[in-house]
Order: C-alpha cells, then structure tokens, then sequence
C-alpha cells in the first residue's frame, strides 16, 4: 500500500472522463488500497481515481469521523436523488478552497465491490453530497462547476 499523489488545480486529467472498471484483478486491488491510504492521510471524505492520475470509474469514500464508513465504488451510478440540500463543499484537488453548492439530500448508488459483485448505497446529507461530488470526478467535473448562482470559491480557515 502507498500514498499516491493527488492531482490539484488545473491539472487536466481532473477535466477527461474516466473508463469503466472492466478487470477485477490484483492492479484494481492495489489502485484501491492505496486510494484508501491516501484518503484517510488527506483527512478527505472521498476520493475519486482520476485525483491520483487514473482514469477509471473508482470512488473511495468515508464520512464518518471515526473510519466506520468505509466504502469502496467501482462504476457508480446515481439511479435515484431526492430532495435538496444547500452547503458549502470541498475538493482535496482544490485544496484551501471551498464554495457553496446545492445538492440533493438524498441518492441511492449503484456500484461494484472489488469483487464485480453490484452492490446498493443509500446516502443522506453529506454522505449523498459526496456521492455526487465523486461521481461528477469521474466526468471530468468538479464543484467550482456547480457553484449556486452568486457564489463563488471562497479561501477556507486552515492553510
Ligand atoms: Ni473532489
């Protein structure tokens, strides 16, 4: 397992829509071990794998504060979104910035586990916020697009 480096600011790989997952082998494994490694030491909640320069529909995520949440997405799709909700979002490829963006306050997921097998996710709050910030990565988008209308990227405290 290794930290890998995270792509930050106008690095145009954040902007190429990645391919889907089609081998569910040893190099997958790896890419996900070390997206785990490297979310947990960015303190991120998610992390999308064109952030670490790879091009494929691979998500890792955990919003809890305790590591209890730990999720792994492979192919993810939004199927169902409910609701919406106003709040302010973050990008560990935007780092020191945030804005305001209105998501919905509930999405139901789609995804593959590492074993190809699909898998159901159900996400409130920040949990679906996140489902939707990782899988606008895998698109090539990112939250400085979706901005509310009037707002715009403001510095965050830290850094
Ligand atoms: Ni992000």
């Amino acid at each position: 397992m290794a930290i890998r480096n995270i792509r930050v600011d106008d690095d145009p790989i954040l902007r190429k829509k990645a391919r889907p997952v089609t081998e569910f082998n040893e190099r997958l494994f790896e890419l996900l071990d070390d997206m785990k490694d490297t979310l947990y030491k960015s303190g991120g909640v998610g992390l999308a794998a064109p952030q670490v320069g790879v091009l494929r529909r691979v998500v890792v995520m955990d919003v809890s504060e305790d590591k209890s949440d730990y999720i792994e997405l492979i192919n993810p799709e939004i199927y169902e979104e409910e609701g919406s909700q106003t709040g302010s979002e973050g990008c560990l490829s935007l780092p020191g910035l945030c804005g305001v963006v209105t998501r919905p306050m509930t999405v139901k997921v789609k995804a593959q586990n590492r074993d190809g097998k699909w898998c159901l996710y159900k996400g409130e709050g920040l949990k679906a916020r996140c489902f939707c910030h990782e899988t606008d990565h895998l698109e090539g988008v990112l939250y400085k697009d979706r901005l509310d209308e009037g707002e715009s990227l403001y510095r965050t405290e830290e850094e």
